[in-house]
């Protein structure tokens, strides 16, 4: 039989929300009002439904759809914030690539970022640090950037000396 145990890990494995609700401290921390975000790492759909409450339009890209995310923003009466874009699957080159021809296309300008997408390897997470950098984002949040767990979030964080929250989540302003 399954249990609240088994049904809370179904929805909330992999998600920065958790019951300390550390990254809606962040948020408040960081003091943002963005207009337009952008998330890479949407999964089921729960730190979107966060950011969509503090934004006007969310932007949340994917490599993998999750059926599961929209009927959630529908409960939270979030939906019409957010535009949900499932990204190239077949490489991370591919999924960046993507992303910024999706953003130029659609003349998406953020204000502010959140990458919660690739965490293990340097390259894949600093690619789309740059690309984001390149498009003029003035803030960036990264997710799991100091544990042992995601090497690649934790060295780009050192590297553009981002400021820590909770030791986890990296904080840049350009
Ligand atoms: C940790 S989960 C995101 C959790 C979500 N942000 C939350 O806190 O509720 C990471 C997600 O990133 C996706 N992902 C991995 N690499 C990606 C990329 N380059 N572009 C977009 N999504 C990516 C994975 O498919 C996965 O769904």
């Amino acid at each position: 039989m399954i249990g609240y145990k088994e049904i809370h890990w179904a929805i909330f494995a992999a998600s920065c929300i958790t019951a300390e609700d550390k990254f809606v401290n962040v948020l408040k921390d960081i003091g943002i009002q963005p207009d337009t975000t952008v998330e890479v790492g949407t999964h089921k759909g729960l730190s979107t439904a966060i950011l969509a409450s503090i934004s006007n339009t969310v932007n949340t890209f994917d490599v993998q759809y999750q059926p599961i995310a929209e009927p959630i923003w529908k409960l939270l009466n979030i939906e019409d914030r957010i535009i949900y874009v499932v990204v190239g699957q077949t490489s991370q080159k591919e999924a960046a690539i993507d992303i910024e021809l999706y953003l130029r296309k659609h003349d998406v300008h953020p204000d502010f970022v959140f990458i919660d997408g690739p965490h293990t390897h340097y390259e894949d997470v600093m690619l789309l640090f740059k690309l984001f950098v390149k498009l003029g984002a003035p803030r960036i949040l990264l997710d799991d950037a100091a544990d042992k767990k995601f090497p690649g979030t934790a060295q780009v964080a050192k590297e553009i000396k981002a400021k820590m929250f909770y030791d986890r989540f990296a904080y840049w302003e350009g």
